[in-house]
């Protein structure tokens, strides 16, 4: 089975491709972002990014499957952080 290529922006203002199912921390080193990372086991928060106006946690979720457009990468604020 094919997977699609996902274009994704990065809050750095890079652009990068990636296969759906990839790891979100390994394709934002590669793009040059830094996700702060914790626990690596989806419990603490630190790594919450917003894809496309929604809150994951890039450790424990892998790049969806998005057969138009872009997705568009920002890091989440959490205000009582
Ligand atoms: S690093 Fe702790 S939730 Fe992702």
């Amino acid at each position: 089975m094919n997977k699609y290529k996902v274009g994704i922006e990065w809050p750095n203002g890079t652009y990068t491709c990636a296969e759906e199912g990839s790891d979100w921390l390994l394709m934002a080193k590669e793009a040059g972002v830094a996700i702060p990372t914790g626990c690596l086991t989806g419990s603490c928060g630190a790594c919450e990014i917003e894809v496309d106006g929604k809150i994951l946690r890039a450790c424990i979720n892998s790049i969806p499957n998005k057969k138009q457009g872009n997705l568009k990468v920002e890091f989440a604020q959490d205000p009582y952080w």
